[in-house]
Parts: structure tokens; sequence; C-alpha cells
């Protein structure tokens, strides 16, 4: 694959992502200043993940804030495809979406697609991804949303709420809309072919408009929601893109829960997390020191100074010291490593005790219907 083709899909992630292509190619509006100036302005707030850019897109932002300003409320959905345990990607739109809950005070809807990633891999059972949609259901409530303003959903549980919208949805959508959309062949089994009513359903599952934080390989399902929702008389959901989380691989490609050792789990412990980052943590350095004093390395493509960037550390003039040391060649790869194993275990030490207790207030979070 040359360096100018990628692929983004809900269900494919490959090769080096020009995010301002992604933006032309997918139709979207990219976060402007003036929209990041409005959200500060009303969240009194300068959100590290905004100003850095990993949130960088949207569809509608915009409107959902001036409808906001003019007292119309709105409420939040994200999901997730519980095909294994919650890497720390997953925790980047989780952690933002807390944030837009407590900066505006609204509801939460989190779907848990356990039908969507039986449907989509070969190697898992129904069983399976209903047990992951659980576990990784506590990795959500550890984060702190608030219970009497959130609920989850677990599709193949909740379906009586969903399958009366999801109705609506499917009958304005046909086969060869998904087909471009997605790609389908004959060869699709006819589950993944209805699965976007069941992605969309949320949507319209109070009668206000959404916004929906997202990595961005899920905007394809919600352009066609959006396409569908005046057909049906609802407001188009509005959408804020996150980049795709870089595996420990590195570049070109987004995290996987399916591959153990490209993947720091919330469930791992400290020493497989630092065995993790040292052993395959994609570097920008130079292959031995001397060299690296010499040339310095190069943190634009190194993995663990981009999870700095994106998740944990939120100090600019700590990251920017980071940066500059480590390119310069001041800040060795070992020590760069260390940094960063040390910050993953603090958080996984407080994150996996929120965790173990979230398993007795499951039910409080677990939509009734
Ligand atoms: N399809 C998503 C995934 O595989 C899960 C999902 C369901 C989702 N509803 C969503 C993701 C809404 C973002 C927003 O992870």
């Amino acid at each position: 694959m040359s360096s100018d083709e990628f692929v983004v899909t809900p269900w494919h992630v490959e090769g080096d992502i020009d995010y301002d292509k992604l933006i032309k190619r997918f139709g979207t509006q990219k976060i402007s200043n003036e929209l990041l100036l409005k959200l500060q302005k009303i969240t009194g707030e300068d959100h590290f993940m905004l100003r850095r850019g990993i949130f960088f897109s949207h569809r509608d932002l915009n409107l959902i804030l001036e409808n906001y300003e003019k007292g119309e409320e709105f409420f939040l959905y994200t999901g997730r495809g519980p095909s294994g345990h919650t890497h720390i990607g997953h925790l980047v739109p989780w952690v933002f979406s807390k944030w837009l809950q407590d900066k505006f005070n609204v509801n939460m809807y989190f779907q848990l697609t356990d039908d969507e990633k039986f449907f989509a891999k070969q190697d898992l059972s129904l069983a399976q991804t209903t047990n992951f949609a659980l576990e990784n259901a506590l990795d959500f409530i550890a984060l702190g949303f608030k219970p009497e303003k959130t609920k989850i959903i677990i599709n193949t549980k909740n379906i009586k709420t969903l399958y009366p919208i999801a109705s609506q949805v499917a009958k304005k959508i046909n086969f060869s809309n998904t087909k471009a959309v997605f790609g389908f062949t004959n060869d699709t089994n006819l589950g993944m072919i209805f699965y976007t009513s069941l992605q969309s359903a949320p949507c319209f599952i109070e009668d206000k408009q959404v916004l929906i934080p997202l990595g961005v390989d899920q905007d394809p399902h919600f352009r066609i929601t959006r396409d569908i929702a005046p057909k049906i008389n609802k407001t188009k959901p509005a959408l804020i893109h996150n980049i795709m989380i870089p595996s420990l691989l590195g570049p070109g490609g987004k995290m996987s829960a399916s591959d153990e050792k490209n993947t720091i789990f919330t469930t791992d412990s400290p020493e497989v997390v630092k065995k993790k980052i040292n052993k395959y943590a994609f570097s920008g350095g130079q292959p031995d020191i001397d060299e690296h004093r010499k040339i310095g390395g190069n943190p634009d493509i190194d993995v663990s100074y981009q999870y700095l960037r994106i998740f944990f550390e939120h100090d600019d003039s700590k990251l920017k010291k980071i940066y500059d040391d480590y390119k310069s060649g001041k800040m060795l790869t070992g020590e760069l490593k260390s940094i960063l194993i040390e910050k993953i275990n603090a958080f996984l030490s407080v994150h996996q005790q929120k965790r173990e207790e979230a398993r007795k207030n499951i039910n409080d979070y677990l939509l009734k219907d």
C-alpha cells in the first residue's frame, strides 16, 4: 500500500491515515478555531483532546452548540463493539464523553453491540460477545458517568427498545445504500446488512438532538443515519470524531483488541504493561545510543510519545519538554518508555479498582426495557 493510500471503514482500518484527506473523503467538517473557542466559552475549559486535535472533525457540532445556547438540550450517545476486553484506545471517546456529560449535564447512552461483533467475527460466539459487553460496561462505568443520567444498552438484551426504532430506520435503507457505503457482497451475512439500523436506533431514543463522540471509522454508519433522519421526521445526529489510536506496533492501523501483543488492555497488570511497552511499542529512536544522541529521535512516529499526547500527559509544558528532549537526542527511547509505563500503571491501578466496584452497581446503569 503506497503512503497516500489508506482504508477507514468500521470493520477495517489500514495504512497511514491523512486526516485532512479523510475529512474530504467522508465529507465531514474540520473543527475550526472558531468552534474550539465557542466550546471553550460554553464549557469554561480548554480540553487537551480538543486543543491537540485528538478530536479533529465533526458534523453539525456548531448546530448543537447554537441550539444549546438558545436553551435547547441535546443528549449524548456512543458505543463499543465488544470483541474483547477494553483497551486504552477505546477510552479516548469515553473519557471525552464523560467530560461533555459533566459540562452540559446531559443524558448519555452507551451501546454495546454484542450482535455486531458476533456477526463480524468468525471465531466469536454470541455468549462470548455478550460476556465481553458486560466486561466492557465495567470500564465505561469506572470512568464516573452519572448513574441517574446514563444508560447502557446491550443489543441482544435491549432489543425490545431498539427494534421498533431500528424498523423505522431499516425501511428507509436499501441494499444498494449499504453496499455502496460498506462494500458488502453476496457472501455478507444478513446480520451485518441489517446492523446499521441497530447502531442508528439509539440516535432516536429521545426526542432531542443527539451528539455522538466516536472514532472516525464509525462515521459511515451515521452518514446513512443522517441521510434517512428527515425521511422518518427526525433530526440528524451530530458527530464529533476522534483520530484512530495507533497500535503498539506503530502508525498505520488502529489498536485492535483481537491482537494481544499490539494492545494495552485495561485489565493488564503492571508487569504486563511494562513488558508490552518495552518489547513492542514502536519507537522513533535510532538503533544505537550514540546515533540517537547525535541525530535524535522522531516523536511524531513514536508510539510512546503519541500515547502521552493522546491520553496520558495532560500538561502541555511537560509534553513539550519530552518532545524536545526526545527530538534532540537528550532523552533515550528507554527513558521515554519508562515515563509512559509509569503513567499507564498509575492510571490503571485506580481504574482497575473502580472497575471492580462497578460490578456492584452495574444494574443501576443497564437499560431496563
Ligand atoms: N460499531 C461500534 C464498534 O464496533 C460500536 C458502536 C455502537 C458505536 N454504537 C456506536 C461506536 C456509537 C460509536 C458510536 O466499536
